[in-house]
């Protein structure tokens, strides 16, 4: 198992519908590690550079529009095999196909208001990281118990 970091932004659907805190308690109760955290406005230029894979697509400028319409939770997951243990738990993009028990799931039924964003692969979660967080802004440290998890 490699332990990963993965970016997460709780969507401004999720803060809106004060769900902040239990997005984070799943992630943080399936074992992950927060290694950064905080409360930002995303500006144009910032969803536009997020999204950019999408840039032509018809929901493009509709996810722009909205990622940037309030305030989000972004944070920085840290664990083994982060990256997909998030996704995982995050369930299919498209609410309607996910898992219950999932996130996705189990907090809406719109795909354009699907609550939370995770990293899909390790040079996304790089890139998405580095967007987001300055160096200085992530924290490394061990939790009682974290070594357990990997053993
Ligand atoms: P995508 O990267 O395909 O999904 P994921 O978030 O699971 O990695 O799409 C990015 C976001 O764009 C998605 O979370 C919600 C929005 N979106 C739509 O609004 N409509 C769509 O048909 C798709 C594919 C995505
Ligand atoms: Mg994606």
């Amino acid at each position: 198992m490699a332990i990963e970091r993965t970016l997460i932004i709780v969507k401004p659907d999720g803060v809106q519908r004060a769900l902040v805190g239990q997005v984070i308690a799943r992630f943080e109760s399936r074992g992950l590690r927060i290694a950064g955290l905080k409360l930002m406005r995303i500006s144009r230029e910032l969803a536009e550079d997020h999204y950019a894979e999408h840039k032509g697509k018809p929901f493009y400028e509709g996810t722009v529009r909205y990622m940037t319409s309030a305030p989000v939770v972004v944070m920085v997951l840290e664990g083994p095999d982060a990256i997909a243990a998030a996704r995982a738990t995050m369930g299919a993009t498209n609410p309607l196909n996910a898992q219950p028990g999932t996130l996705r799931a189990d907090f809406g039924l719109n795909i354009s208001r699907n609550i939370v964003h995770g990293s899909d692969k390790p040079e996304t979660a790089e890139r998405e990281i580095n967007l987001y967080f300055k160096p200085d802004e992530l924290l490394s440290y061990e939790r009682a118990g974290d070594a357990w998890l990997t053993e």
